[in-house]
């Protein structure tokens, strides 16, 4: 299939994709989440492969959904489209996903980091929710996943204050499960992958089923709690100011309406 916003490779069994729109730090446009779901979907149906990594660059694992494509979106056509419904895709896939976090893992980026497996981190890694500078909340799943896995004070803060984890602190909460130097991340998360790769697959598919039931038990009510929180949002003059104020690169007014 020919891609046009990422990049497709198998490496041994791991099926690697790379995020590749670098001008705009990776940042997920419809476009490129269809293909990315269609990616890992492919690698899921092929016997040759029995891992994934996704990854970005050293400078951006990706910085959110692109602003600019729904700045100027209603909150009754965020709704009828649906755009989030395609993060949800990855839930459905029955190997491993790794994710190799290099730069900056932000708002749709940090969501989608959160919904694969495990994470493997680069000294450089900074994950963050900044929703709140743009008016809205995370829609992808942060609220949600963020708590499970932070707790309730540090999601707080993430979420409400737009607190940056560098990569040390995303390791002491568990957010990743390892920091290596940036000429390693992705070397490292290929290792790991290729190992389990290597593993009885029907056990390792099992177990990922097994591990997700409890960790996404009472999940979905969650996501679709606050996916319909972020719609709503964009009925409010405080979106339309907080997106314009981003692509104008000033500060935004807030006026509360
Ligand atoms: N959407 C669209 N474009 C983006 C983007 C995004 N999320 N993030 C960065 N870009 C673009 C910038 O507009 C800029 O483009 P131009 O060169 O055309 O101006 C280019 O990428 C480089 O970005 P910066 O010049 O801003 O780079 P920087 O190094 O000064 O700053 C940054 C880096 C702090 C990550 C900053 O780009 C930033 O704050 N980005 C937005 C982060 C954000 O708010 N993400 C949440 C998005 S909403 C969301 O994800 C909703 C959801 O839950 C589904």
């Amino acid at each position: 299939m020919a891609y046009t916003s990422i990049l497709v490779e198998t490496r041994g069994q791991v099926g690697l994709v790379t995020l590749n729109r670098p001008q705009s730090l990776n940042a997920l446009n419809h476009a490129l989440m269809r293909e990315l779901m269609d990616a890992l979907e492919a690698f899921d149906k092929n016997d040759a492969v029995g891992a994934m990594v996704i990854t970005g660059n050293d400078k951006a694992f990706a910085a959110g959904a692109d602003i600019k494509e729904m700045a100027d979106e209603s909150a009754l056509e965020m709704t009828r489209n649906d755009h989030v419904a395609v993060f949800g895709r990855i839930r459905t896939i029955r190997k491993p996903v790794i994710a190799a976090v290099s730069g900056w893992a932000l708002g749709g980026g940090c969501e989608l980091a959160l919904s694969c497996d495990m994470i493997l981190a680069s000294d450089s890694a900074k994950f963050g929710l900044p929703e709140i500078t743009l008016g809205v909340i995370p829609g992808a799943g942060g609220t949600q996943r963020l708590v499970r896995v932070v707790g309730k004070a540090t999601a707080m803060e993430v979420i409400l204050n737009d607190r940056k984890l560098n990569a040390q602190e995303a390791l002491h909460f568990g957010l990743v499960n390892r920091v290596v130097p940036v000429s390693e991340y992705l070397n490292e998360a290929l290792k790991l992958a290729e190992e389990i790769a290597a593993r009885a697959p029907l056990a390792v598919r099992a177990a990922k089923r097994a591990i997700n039931h409890s960790y996404e038990s009472f999940l979905k009510d969650g996501l679709d709690e606050e996916k319909q929180i972020f719609y709503n949002l964009f009925g409010t003059e405080d979106q339309k100011e907080g997106m314009k104020a981003f692509v104008e690169k000033r500060k935004p007014k807030w006026t509360g309406k």
